[in-house]
């Protein structure tokens, strides 16, 4: 620890700001992230939706490593699209199939306020056009690492979310990272398998 001379107290020594030498974009993207609860009605293009859910989760390399880090590239989420009325795909709930950068339709229709019922009633989940939901295939990740792979797994669904968030930011489409939802209440809408488990709620929409 570096000290003070004169007392055992640890010295503070004061950091350049960050825009001293001007930002980089990805500092721009930083600074300028914030989670948005309002959104135009206004719906997302399909290569919108599709830029989110790459950026969350997709390919990104010739080995099959993705976008987002992940302990022992294992990759435990899935993502799932809630797609409302007005947007470039039919509304219903898809899961993206990040191998093939494809969706599978789970449930036809417009699920939004089944989804928002189950996060407490939100009104960004039954506004937005799209949400993203993060959840997790922890036996994935617990079959190599034990109950640490848990941990590993929600650490990773933040790597996903803050992916959406900064894309975001550079598309001008705000996000509110949702963590306050009923569990078992969303796994019934998004009709999850028993060994998957919600951990984000991410609404996507114009602002
Ligand atoms: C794990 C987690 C759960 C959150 N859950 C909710 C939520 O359920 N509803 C909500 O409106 N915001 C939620 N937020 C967003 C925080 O309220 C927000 O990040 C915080 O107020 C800081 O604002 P900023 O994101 O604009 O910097 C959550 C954020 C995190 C990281």
């Amino acid at each position: 620890m570096v000290t003070n001379d004169f007392t055992d107290l640890p010295m503070k020594i004061k950091l350049p700001e960050p825009e001293a030498s001007g930002l980089s974009r990805i500092e721009e993207l930083l600074a300028n992230r914030r989670s948005v609860r309002k959104y135009a009605e206004k719906g997302l293009p399909e290569e919108v939706i599709s830029r989110f859910l790459w950026a969350a989760q997709g390919i990104s390399s010739g080995e099959g490593l993705r976008t987002c880090p992940s302990a022992g590239a294992l990759y435990p989420l899935e993502i799932h699209a809630v797609v409302g009325e007005g947007n470039g795909l039919e509304p219903g709930i898809y899961r993206y199939v990040a191998e093939e950068h494809a969706l599978t339709q789970e449930i036809p229709g417009d699920m939004r306020e089944k989804l928002a019922g189950a996060a407490l009633s939100q009104p960004m989940v039954s506004k937005a056009p799209v949400s993203l939901a993060i959840s997790a295939v922890y036996p994935r990740m617990t079959g190599k690492y034990g109950k640490r792979g848990i941990r590993y797994a929600n650490m990773e669904a933040g790597h996903a979310a803050q992916n959406i968030y900064l894309l975001g930011v550079e598309l001008g489409i705000g996000t509110c990272a949702i963590g306050a939802f009923e569990d078992d209440d969303v796994k019934k809408v998004l009709k999850l398998p028993a060994n998957e488990e919600p951990l984000y709620i991410l609404p996507l929409g114009y602002i």
